[in-house]
């Protein structure tokens, strides 16, 4: 797909075969995920990868919108790392960045995905942190749920010409 197609057909695919994502394509989605752009290049991101089938199966518990996590083979928890984060309050954009990164190249690799949101539900964070053994300068901010769509929804233009400002409000 060229980045036309990928950026415009990329849906949430929240329905997943049993198939496994091989390893290159967790390497390959990783690395696109690293290769967003972030404020001073900071790069204040760390990735927790998650494919143990209990662990997943707990997800749903603390993040009540990510049902999925039931029967996705996998998941990538993007977080935030304060160690790194120099520049006040763009770490949240950094990894927003490398999440829609990560998205974007699922997409493109045949697979499917969906962003579910943790950061700033606090309740969220504070129950990743005890899942996960997360450290206190780890922040995560978003939990993706990966694997091979079982359905793919069509892609709907958003093109709205009215959220268009120009040269002021
Ligand atoms: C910050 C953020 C948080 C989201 N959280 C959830 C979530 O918890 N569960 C879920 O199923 N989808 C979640 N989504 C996915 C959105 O619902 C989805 O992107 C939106 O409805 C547009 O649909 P599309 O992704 O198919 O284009 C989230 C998306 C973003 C950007």
């Amino acid at each position: 797909m060229n980045l036309k197609e990928v950026i415009h057909t990329r849906r949430s695919v929240r329905t997943f075969t049993s198939q496994a994502v091989p390893p290159q394509a967790l390497e390959e989605l990783l690395a696109a995920a690293m290769q967003a752009p972030s404020a001073g290049n900071e790069q204040p991101w760390q990735f927790v990868v998650i494919d143990d089938r209990r662990i997943l199966d707990a997800i749903p518990q603390i993040s009540p919108y990510a049902p999925m996590c039931r029967v996705a083979p996998l998941a990538v928890l993007v977080c935030g790392d304060m160690r790194e984060a120099h520049h006040a309050g763009y770490w949240v954009q950094d990894c927003s960045a490398a999440t829609e990164n990560l998205l974007l190249t699922v997409h493109d690799l045949g697979l499917g995905a969906v962003w579910t949101g943790v950061y700033p539900n606090q309740e969220r964070v504070a129950s990743f942190r005890e899942l996960l053994n997360l450290p206190e300068e780890i922040v995560p901010v978003a939990l993706v749920a990966i694997g091979v769509p079982a359905d793919r929804a069509e892609s709907v233009p958003r093109f709205n010409p009215s959220r268009i400002h120009r040269n002021g409000w």
